[in-house]
């Protein structure tokens, strides 16, 4: 099993998780972060680093966040593997209410108003 990065993550990534990581993990895109499941060794200590409760264990996933196991699986094979903090996106309060912020995964421009 594995650990997942779920919704509340998209246009917030705060990045506190990927240094916690002891196997380096995580893959950091331009709008959200995902775990490698062929890497996460299941520690859980990135839970508790998200201020957002963002990561979850994949036994744990709504039927709602189930999506987010594939695309951790996918954007893990394209995105740069990520061990050091950046400053969270600026834009992250007003994407905040957004309740599917999927298709602005991949950018390209962050809008609050989507
Ligand atoms: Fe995202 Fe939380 Fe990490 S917002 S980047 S899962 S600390």
């Amino acid at each position: 099993m594995t650990h997942v990065v779920t919704e509340p993550c998209i246009r917030c990534r705060y990045t506190d998780c990927v240094e916690s990581c002891p196997v380096n993990c995580f893959h950091v895109g331009p709008t959200f972060v995902v775990i490698d499941p062929e890497c996460c060794i299941d520690c859980a200590l990135c839970v508790p680093t998200c201020p957002i409760e963002a990561i979850k264990h994949a036994d744990e996933l709504t039927p709602s966040e189930e999506a987010f196991r594939a695309l951790n699986v996918k954007y893990a094979r394209v995105w740069p593997v990520g061990v050091h903090r950046a400053p969270p996106l600026p834009d992250r309060e007003a994407w905040r209410e957004v309740q599917d912020k999927r298709p602005w995964l991949e950018g390209p421009e962050p809008s609050p108003n989507p």
